[in-house]
């Protein structure tokens, strides 16, 4: 939403009202009670729409109407065979432009392609070597202040050390040296996301104090940062290994490079994507792990095959060669792909499964609810790392696993992402073994991303050795 949210929603009605075909089926009627409840708990809402509407239908949500599409066929068709019917920036990802201004998540057509091409090779596997140690370093460091006995939130724990990282190895910035704790990039940095997560009716708002204003209030001083470390950058010639470095000399094919804005622009979008991604995969796998000690058995198991003295070596964090921790991380984000929703604006009109959708409609693919068809997944609710062996896989339907998107918007921090959430799991399983704190419940926030709502308790143990017996029970 931008700076004027009032005009944008009477476009959308507008847009709406002028729809040449009817919308799929589905509820149609204007009802806060369905807006509140598609805020509190998505994912049983669409699964039931889905049981009665089938794999296309509408529901309509705050002012408009929003049309889903479900399952393994919906989602290649969004992402791969006809992305170019659709936008990002027109979608719902529209309220990202606040604070990220176009970075990738919000710009289109070639505008978005000659991007994402210039910002390709920071991201080739070349420059794995150097994460590796950051997030080694890191998650070490973290992993130093815990001790059997302590009660820790995993999902806060993992929230401060996945941003050190992403500082660190997107922006080069130390979190410790003295710009940082002067300005606190990291606080700011949670200001502003915290936008996201504020009432929707309290978003439309641009009044002084409102979310709106303290999001633009931490973007102006995180500019301030971001400008002044590029400009000093360019100056100085400094480079190092994080990706702010190889942006600024990163050229595509015509020999053009990033303007200031656009580096900031990018250097925000990695953040905001990068971090939260990744807290919520870790926290949602130690949940699990928590209530199936025999599983934790195994991976440890593993961890004293295959790992040396010396700790994990690169292949084995970067390639995924540790199979048992591979199984269960594509098994944690099928249950709770954390970005579980593909907010998209249709282009034309088109008609999917025998269903008309009109031109400027709100589509949504989401891999959440996709992940948890009982005809795709069997028993979707129960965590069953074995779903994931080589054939497994391999006898998926396209598009019925998608946790990192597809086609040519596929996610771009996915190796790194995979990357950190690997040496998080296998440094932290390598030295404890966590529980859930007593009485623990989880229930699920599900914006921006999924996460768990009111944080991880749980209670840290001496690490278990494989395959002993004596492992802590689940809570
Ligand atoms: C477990 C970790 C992660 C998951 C599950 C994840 C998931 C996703 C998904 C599903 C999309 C596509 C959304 C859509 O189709 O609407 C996406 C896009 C994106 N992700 Fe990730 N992500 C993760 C980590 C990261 C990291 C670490 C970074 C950056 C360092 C990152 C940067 C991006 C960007 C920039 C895009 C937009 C790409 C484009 O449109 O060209 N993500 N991610």
């Amino acid at each position: 939403m931008d700076a004027k949210p009032l005009s944008v929603l009477l476009q959308d009605l507008r847009d709406e009202r002028a729809a040449e075909v009817p919308f799929p089926p589905g509820e149609t009627r204007v009802s806060l009670t369905r807006t509140r409840r598609f805020a509190a708990e998505p994912l049983p809402m669409l699964l039931d729409a889905y049981e009665r509407f089938g794999p296309v239908f509408t529901l309509r949500l705050f002012h408009s109407n929003v049309v889903f599409m479900l399952g393994p066929a919906a989602n290649h068709y969004v992402t791969v065979s006809h992305a170019s019917n659709f936008t990002w920036r027109e979608g719902h990802f529209r309220d990202l432009i606040g604070l990220m201004g176009d970075g990738l998540l919000t710009i289109d057509g070639e505008f978005h392609r000659r991007s994402r091409m210039i910002m390709l090779p920071a991201f080739h596997h070349k420059h794995i070597a150097a994460w590796v140690d950051v997030i080694s370093e890191e998650t070490n460091r973290a992993l130093d202040e815990l001790a059997p006995g302590a009660h820790l939130d995993l999902y806060a724990w993992t929230r401060r050390l996945a941003l050190r990282v992403a500082m660190r190895a997107l922006f080069g910035l130390d979190p410790d040296g003295e710009l940082a704790r002067a300005v606190d990039a990291a606080g700011l940095f949670e200001q502003g996301l915290s936008f996201y997560s504020s009432e929707y009716l309290l978003r439309i708002l641009r009044t002084p104090f409102s979310p709106w204003a303290r999001m633009q209030q931490a973007a102006r001083k995180l500019d301030v940062i971001i400008y002044g470390e590029i400009s000093r950058r360019r100056a100085t010639g400094q480079r190092g290994s994080d990706i702010l470095s190889l942006l600024l000399d990163a050229e595509d094919e015509d020999g053009s490079r990033l303007s200031d804005r656009q580096i900031r622009d990018e250097v925000m979008t990695l953040l905001f994507a990068g971090h939260d991604t990744t807290t919520s995969t870790v926290s949602f796998m130690f949940y699990e792990l928590a209530r199936h000690p025999a599983v934790v058995e195994r991976l440890l198991a593993e961890q004293d095959e295959q790992i040396s003295g010396q700790g994990p070596t690169a292949p084995q964090l970067t390639s995924g060669e540790l199979e048992q921790l591979e199984m269960v991380l594509d098994e944690t984000l099928r249950m709770y792909p954390p970005a579980w929703i593909g907010p998209r604006r249709s282009v034309e009109a088109f008609e999917f499964e025998g269903h008309a959708v009109p031109a400027r409609a709100f589509v949504n693919y989401c891999s959440w609810a996709s992940h948890h068809l009982p005809e795709v997944f069997e028993d979707p609710e129960e965590f069953r790392p074995e779903r994931f062996t080589p054939e497994g896989r391999a006898a998926l339907a396209k598009g019925a696993y998608v946790p990192f998107g597809g086609g040519s918007r596929t996610c771009i921090g996915m190796r790194f992402g995979q990357l950190e959430v690997r040496t998080i799991a296998t440094l932290l399983l390598s030295r404890f073994t966590l529980s859930l704190a007593d009485g623990f419940k989880l229930s699920v926030r599900q914006m921006p991303t999924i996460s768990p709502k009111h944080g991880l308790p749980m209670v840290v143990h001496e690490r278990a050795r494989a395959p002993a017996a004596g492992l802590p029970a689940a809570a």
